[in-house]
């Protein structure tokens, strides 16, 4: 089968010939109709997870997926021939990943039946992204009548919790880069920033002078990029990264400091299937992108530029 892969830690990725999976004791083979394009694909490909866990070469990249079960494996009983699934393909070792025709999945991985009301690729749009949105809002605890001030809410992960904080009735301010203010304005943000033609800081301070209740950082690298942005979090507030698990040394004393880490489950990407079925969350497509290329969509990703998912079909 048809597959994107790296043959090295940080190699180019290409489109190659591997062998197709089958269906072993325990997991469901999968016909994907798409896989979705998440920054951690090519960090992993970099070797984000060197001496941590197991890889395969070549690595055959991505987790989201989207597809039909067209075999099962001894002692599956969650998932029959024909379901239509999606989720994030675990595995004990990585390198058998999503960007490929078919993908083997264990039943106990994280996966549930994709909404109906949308067609089947769209769903591998919101694993990793989806999931983590609605983590980080749990986690971050924001209640309605709450300000919260989303940097990178353009993104895959930002658009859905931009939906997710605004169906609850908090106050979503939308730091992006160089986009459409009508299209955070419909994913429910009641103030959009351009931080390429605005000053972050003066336009938060605009609206809450003693700062928002909430920060949830998507971009920054360094400790001192989360800790200027956490300056524009009042006491008592809460400011949270997805980029460090590590306590970021430096944010404002009487600021909770959140290192997020999402902790995927079959049960939270049904909840998501349901929101998205019952009309609440919209899955916001940038692309679609033919498995052959991949590569190029990946390069994209990495230089920056995401507006909403990424979908890649084999
Ligand atoms: N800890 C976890 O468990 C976890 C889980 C999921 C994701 N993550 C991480 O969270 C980050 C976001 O993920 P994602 O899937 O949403 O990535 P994404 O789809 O690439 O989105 C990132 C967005 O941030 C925007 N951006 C970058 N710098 C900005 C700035 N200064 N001001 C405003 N917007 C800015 C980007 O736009 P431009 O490219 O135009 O700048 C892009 O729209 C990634 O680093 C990912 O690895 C962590």
């Amino acid at each position: 089968m048809r597959a994107v892969a790296v043959s090295a830690f940080r190699a180019v990725p290409e489109a190659v010939e591997v062998p197709d999976p089958v269906a072993e004791p325990g997991r469901v083979l999968v016909k994907v109709a798409a896989a979705g394009l998440n920054p951690v694909d090519w960090l992993i490909a970099d070797g984000m997870l060197d001496g941590v866990a197991p890889h395969v070469f070549p690595l055959v990249m991505g987790a989201d997926f989207a597809g039909t079960a067209t075999a099962v494996g001894d002692g599956v009983t969650r998932f029959a021939v024909g379901d239509e699934i999606f989720g994030q393909v675990g595995g004990a070792a990585i390198g058998k990943g999503s960007y490929a025709s078919y993908v083997s999945v264990s039943e106990g991985a994280p996966v549930a039946r994709a909404p109906k009301s949308v067609p089947l690729a769209d769903a591998a749009a919101l694993p990793v992204a989806g999931m983590t949105a609605a983590q980080i809002l749990e986690a971050a605890a924001v209640r309605e009548g709450e300000s919260l001030l989303v940097i990178g809410a353009g993104g895959g992960v930002g658009t859905y919790l931009t939906q997710l904080a605004a169906a609850r009735d908090v106050r979503v301010l939308a730091a992006v880069r160089g986009e459409a203010r009508q299209r955070m304005g419909a994913l429910g943000a009641a103030v959009t920033v351009d931080t390429t033609a605005q000053d972050l800081a003066a336009a938060v301070r605009d609206e809450y002078p003693d700062g928002v209740d909430a920060l949830v950082d998507l971009v920054s690298r360094t400790k001192e990029d989360f800790a200027a942005n956490a300056a524009l979090v009042h006491d008592g507030g809460v400011a949270l990264t997805s980029l460090h698990q590590e306590d970021p040394a430096r944010a404002p004393q009487g600021v909770e400091v959140i290192g997020f880490e999402m902790a995927p489950s079959g049960e939270l990407l049904a909840t998501l299937a349901q929101a998205v079925d019952a009309g609440q969350l919209k899955i916001d497509i940038e692309a679609r992108v033919p498995l052959e290329q991949a590569p190029a969509a990946i390069a994209k990703s990495r230089s920056g530029g995401a507006r909403g998912k990424t979908l890649i079909i084999p």
